[in-house]
């Protein structure tokens, strides 16, 4: 039975971090998949998950069964953190995930339960695994244009004429903040015009939230969010602890649905309790354990939020040096994008054959569409990967 299987093409991410570590080459850069590093290459355990997890060795008694859809304390937490001010819990219904890809998944699975026709509208680029999972789970993708090549901003224009095909029953995949690939962002003003065409076409909004606190701030990288949520009746959120905690390995997310009446929350729930069930029955709690220990603790919480803005200023502080070295080398701020870019990730524009010269010849590696993880960068590699850009005839 099994030598039916076909092969499946890699993850072009995780292959690309399977190649950089196979290569020997001293001084070898990975700007690759979207992992946050410290100068010295590291990456780091935050000072307030270690103090999180001392306090839980020490004092936690059992590790029996949780709750299915994980412990309230985690999921009103993390909807607290995401929503602010808009936090109602008759609204909402939550479910603690196995990382930020769980909380897309279930998303989308809960979507198609209610909608078993759905199309789901995603931005052009998106983070392929989005397109990816989608495919496999047999459902209809439409692509609405965002980047512009020429700018290297957002192809709002673009983006609007595409979202104003949506219809009831389909579902408009969003990022919250920190678009992966490219770095760009939607303003403020154009995240209440994508509402207004949310809101026209009565289709719902389903958010990427997988890098609140990398772009502009804890509170600030909401704002998106939070606008949708203000002006639509029904509002899905996937959410990932993943970067802003560090803690990549322990796979904790969230999926919240925003509902609009309490007969629909519970709905929500319970086909959300039913969802975990089906696929791997309780969530892992250890890391979703760690994030409620922080959030809920004044101390650990505001150590956390100094530590990120640390991480937040670092990389920006890298944009600007990058920036600053290419205006240098090209005589012109054609790359002044790279600054204006906010989180993790820039999509340069270089050509495959460009991205395959810079790895050939320099040991850099980006992602083949161009994607480079500014947290990859330290001091010494800024001018490395700038001389390799110009070199590479970007
Ligand atoms: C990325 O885009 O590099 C990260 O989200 C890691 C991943 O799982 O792809």
């Amino acid at each position: 039975m099994l030598s039916n299987l076909k092969p499946q093409d890699p993850d072009k991410i995780l292959a690309l971090m399977g190649e950089f570590k196979a290569d020997t080459r001293q001084g070898k850069i990975d700007l690759g998949v979207g992992v946050y590093k410290d100068a010295t290459g590291h990456t780091p355990i935050m000072r307030a998950v270690k103090a999180a997890e001392k306090r839980l060795q020490e004092n936690e008694t059992s590790k029996s069964y949780t709750v299915l859809v994980g412990e309230p304390a985690y999921r009103d937490a993390m909807a607290k953190m995401i929503l602010g001010d808009l936090y109602a819990p008759e609204r909402i219904a939550t479910l603690a995930t196995v990382g930020g890809t769980g909380a897309l998944r279930q998303g989308f699975e809960l979507a198609r339960m209610a909608s078993p026709d759905m199309r789901v509208f995603y931005s052009n680029p998106t983070w392929p695994n989005h397109t990816s999972i989608l495919k496999w789970m047999g459902v209809e993708t439409v692509p609405y244009r965002y980047f512009d090549d020429a700018t290297r901003g957002v192809d709002f224009e673009g983006m609007k004429a595409d979202l104003a095909q949506a219809k009831k029953g389909d579902v408009i995949l969003l990022h919250g903040c920190c678009h992966n690939p490219t770095g760009a962002n939607l303003t403020v003003a154009q995240w209440n015009e994508v509402a207004d065409i949310v809101e026209r076409t009565g289709a719902t909004p389903m958010i990427d939230l997988a890098y609140q606190g990398f772009g502009d701030g804890l509170e600030e990288d909401a704002e998106g969010t939070r606008i949708i949520v203000k002006r639509i009746p029904e509002v899905l959120i996937a959410a990932s602890c993943s970067k802003n905690f560090g803690i990549y390995r322990e796979r904790s997310g969230i999926l919240l649905a925003l509902t609009s009446d309490p007969a629909a929350r519970d709905l929500a729930q319970g086909a959300m309790a039913f969802l975990n069930r089906q696929t791997y029955s309780f969530p892992p709690d250890h890391g979703a354990r760690i994030v409620t220990t922080i959030l809920t603790d004044d101390a650990l919480r505001a150590d956390w939020k100094a530590e990120l803005e640390e991480v937040r200023g670092g990389m920006l502080r890298l944009r600007a040096n990058l920036a600053s070295e290419l205006r240098t080398l090209s005589g012109s701020n054609r790359f002044d994008f790279i600054e204006e870019h906010r989180g993790m990730f820039s999509r340069l524009g270089a050509t495959p054959e460009q991205v395959k010269k810079i790895k050939d010849e320099f040991a850099i590696y980006l992602v083949g569409d161009s994607r480079l993880n500014i947290a990859g960068l330290n001091d010494e590699s800024v001018p490395i990967l700038a001389r390799a850009i110009i070199d590479a005839g970007v």
